[in-house]
């Protein structure tokens, strides 16, 4: 065992079932007290509903926070400042006014609630009856009024529209370059559709065994050996492929 990053997306990957919740917070606890593992946490949610996952559900405090899908970067989730530097690289070519007016144009797109309208963020819920016919008219109307963006559906309900270098995965790598921990050393593990861009680098990759239809797809046609689907769900599926890749016994 020895130092490494550990980087979790929380629902329904670090979340979903407390028994082993509780025994992965033991161990990464320890890991981080005797070697000096690092953690964060890379969720879609806001700020504001990670504090409220956090009233109901007992995690380790992380060393960051990544919220609203790789836009923001917390390094203390109880103050709310996020990292300006990382906020500069997500704003560049960002016109979210822009975006808005064209995706109001689609009807088919129910904006979700305003705490999950974030600076670098605009989301919507969208109907996977109409995702396909959708997302390809959005993105080249979007494209047509050249405005940069990524669009992202995740568990067959959510799109987001994400700045062109937001997103878990270039948040991710911010901080490993930020601390300069090398991919082998790293390991991310998700659930969904905004968990691709996490898998996409050389870090070890633990897909849960509960993940979205979207994700396993993914995952099947981009095997490697450092992604690793696990059998378990859930925390217990993390711990499964921890084990897997031999970053605890
Ligand atoms: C979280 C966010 C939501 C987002 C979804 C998928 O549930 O709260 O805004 O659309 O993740 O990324
Ligand atoms: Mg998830």
């Amino acid at each position: 065992m020895a130092n490494f990053l550990f980087v979790t997306d929380l629902d329904h990957t670090l979340i979903g079932d407390d028994i082993p919740l509780s025994l992965l917070n033991k161990i990464l606890n320890k890991n981080r007290t005797d070697y000096g593992t690092k953690i964060v946490y890379s969720t879609g949610r806001s700020l504001y509903r990670y504090h409220q996952l956090i009233q109901e559900k007992s995690i380790l405090p992380p060393d960051r926070l990544i919220t609203s899908v790789g836009t923001e970067i917390y390094i203390n989730p109880s103050d709310h400042n996020f990292d300006l530097a990382w906020a500069n690289e997500v704003s560049e070519g960002w016109d979210r006014e822009g975006i808005c007016a064209i995706a109001s144009h689609f009807s088919d797109l129910l904006l979700q609630p305003q705490s999950e309208q974030t600076p670098f963020k605009i989301s919507y819920y969208l109907s996977e009856s109409i995702a396909d016919e959708i997302i390809p008219r959005l993105k080249s109307d979007l494209a047509h009024h050249n405005l940069l963006t990524q669009i992202i559906y995740s568990a067959s309900y959510a799109l987001d529209i994400l700045p062109i270098n937001g997103g878990k995965g270039s948040a991710l790598q911010y901080l490993r370059n930020k601390w300069g921990i090398a991919a082998d050393k790293t390991v991310v593990c998700g659930d969904s559709g905004n968990d691709i861009s996490l898998f996409q680098g050389e870090e070890r990759g633990i897909i849960v065994g509960n993940a979205k239809p979207e994700l396993l797809q993914w995952y099947y046609n981009h095997q490697t050996p450092f992604r690793y689907l696990a059998k378990d769900h859930y925390a217990a599926g993390i711990l499964e492929g921890l084990t897997h890749f031999g970053f605890i016994q």
